[in-house]
């Protein structure tokens, strides 16, 4: 290919994986990889090759949305079987980690009896010793916590099970994310790159920048024979330009899901990124990577579900990301990673965690932490947190997927912060149970109707209400809570116009518009810009 002048397609997945699964937080966090290999995804791909006709049925029925079937159109058998043995192999140590952290667990649930819990670091595992600290609460139940910076260092996190897949996409279909590995496909390019590699920041500044195929291709280092797969990612057609926001107060721009980007004249502030490709039809309007400034000057994140956080959407924006804030977490509880710790990691060195009721002040915004309740199933979580920004004289309050479980939280919270301009919120109010995303961590079954009562549920119609009346809101937005197509491979939701998430919501919206408040459940795409005068009306 001529040298320069080429742009990276518009519709070039760039997929993280880890050994063949989705790059989500909870595998780039050396504790929770350990349990979802064991746990998810080893568990997973046995159950296939077992009856590849049972996870091809389930796949093709509605309510088994989301479950642990691997969903291919035509069976996979003996790769699955390979990548249970390279798994095996390659991730040998995660899967001693996962057996030492149940062995652990059992030991302080059968050992610890209140007394000094000193004796017991020699009954830790071996390969566990030196890693935890071991505690109890003050009803002398036994717990312990990881040295998490540690295990960053250790034999338990490498870059090596690392890759990322590239591919032209013309849909938005993928199967669901945490379910099915990626095997090996026509035109699906592996490469076996870190996370952190300069050359998935040089490749991402294509999509803008024109370059030359050939110095990125030598940089991630394509081989002769991907060579000419690698040459069908770009193109001389240049990209539509991003039009920066001029005007005199703020623009408002909803992405999807809960992505919405805020910019004044000189700054801008991008929530949960999860950016859609273009360059297809889609059937919707959507704002996309074209219409993200070259320079984001903080990126913030709620919390750590795979529908927040996404290292596909993270890493090709890494090289124009200046800051990125995220909820203080630093339990080291098993179900409570870091974020800021699996971003550093991915090569983010631009990381700050903010604390509840913790401000972060520059130009003329600010970005407030806000306590952020429920949706984890009551499991003591607290990398989790809602935002409040200010930017010139307008107000947003994030709420993502917080269940205002008690009101009495945010009213104290509103007599700190007072009434805001506009409020958005996840109702995802029936949510999975917890086994769903946090089975694979626990060290013993679950009852059944423990595991169904403890959800992943955002608000309702009247938790969202009371959030509603607190902060006197100008305006209230729902987000569209997975329905948007290029979401489902990540939420696995599907809803009908009976759907509890959508008759709550719409309720909700009804109320807002009875109260002279203006409301509406998002999807696709919004934009609204905040003046001086609009804001009098
Ligand atoms: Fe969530």
């Amino acid at each position: 290919m001529a040298n320069n002048g080429w742009y990276l397609k518009p519709n070039v997945v760039i997929e993280p994986l880890i050994e063949r699964w989705y790059a989500w937080a909870h595998l780039i966090s050396p504790a929770t990889a350990a349990m979802n290999v064991v746990g998810r995804h080893l568990k997973i791909m046995r159950s296939y090759v077992q009856s590849p006709e049972v996870h091809a049925a389930a796949v093709r029925n509605p309510k088994m949305l989301g479950g642990p079937f691997i969903d291919y159109k035509t069976p996979r058998t003996d790769e699955i079987k390979n990548l249970i043995e390279t798994t095996g192999r390659r991730q040998a140590a995660l899967i001693r980690l996962a057996e030492a952290i149940k062995e652990l667990d059992a030991m302080l649930k059968k050992m610890a009896r209140g007394y000094s819990l000193e004796t017991l670091y020699d009954k830790v595992p071996d390969i566990l010793k030196g890693y935890v600290e071991l505690v109890y609460d003050l009803n002398n139940n036994p717990s312990f916590r990881f040295f998490e910076p540690l295990l960053f260092k250790s034999e338990y996190c490498n870059k090596g099970w690392q890759s990322v897949a590239l591919w032209v996409t013309n849909n938005d279909e993928r199967p669901f994310c945490l379910s099915t590995p990626r095997l090996d496909e026509p035109g699906v390019l592996h490469l076996k790159i870190p996370f952190d590699h300069p050359g998935i920041d040089a490749l991402s500044r294509m999509k803008r920048t024109p370059g030359s195929v050939d110095e990125v291709s030598e940089m991630l280092g394509v081989g002769s024979a991907d060579r000419s797969l690698f040459d069908t990612f770009f193109t001389r057609q240049e990209h539509p330009a991003y039009k920066r926001y001029e005007g005199p107060n703020v623009r408002m721009r909803y992405f999807g899901h809960a992505c919405i980007l805020i910019e004044t004249k000189g700054i801008s502030i991008l929530v949960d990124p999860l950016v859609s490709y273009y360059g297809y039809d889609s059937g919707i309007a959507h704002y996309s990577d074209i219409d993200l400034p070259d320079v984001i000057d903080y990126v913030v994140i709620t919390h750590n579900h795979q529908d927040h956080i996404l290292f596909e959407t993270l890493l090709p924006l890494r090289h124009k990301i200046r800051n990125i804030i995220v909820p203080r977490a630093n339990s080291g509880a098993l179900q409570d990673p870091s974020i800021r710790l699996a971003l550093q990691h991915a090569g983010f060195g631009n990381v700050t965690e903010i604390d509840e009721m913790e401000a972060i002040r520059f130009g003329n915004c600010t970005i407030t932490g806000i306590p952020f309740t429920g949706e984890h199933s009551d499991l003591n979580i607290r990398a989790k947190t809602c935002y409040h920004i200010t930017a010139d004289k307008y107000s947003f309050l994030f709420v993502a997927d917080s269940r205002i479980v008690e009101p009495a939280l945010y009213q104290h919270i509103h007599r700190t912060i007072g009434d805001v301009d506009v409020v958005f919120l996840g109702m995802e109010c029936d949510g999975a149970p917890l086994s769903w995303l946090y089975g694979p961590l626990l060290t013993e079954e679950m009852a059944r109707d423990n595991d169904q009562s403890r959800r992943l549920s955002g608000s309702d119609f009247a938790k969202g209400m009371s959030l509603i009346n607190i902060f006197h809101p100008k305006e209230a937005y729902v987000y569209a809570m997975g329905m948007e197509p290029w979401l489902k491979f990540i939420s696995s939701v599907r809803y009908t116009d009976t759907s509890n998430p959508i008759v709550q919501s719409d309720k909700l919206v009804a109320a807002c518009l009875e109260k002279g408040v203006i409301a509406e459940r998002l999807y696709g795409e919004k934009e609204l810009l905040y003046d001086m005068a609009a804001l009098a009306v």
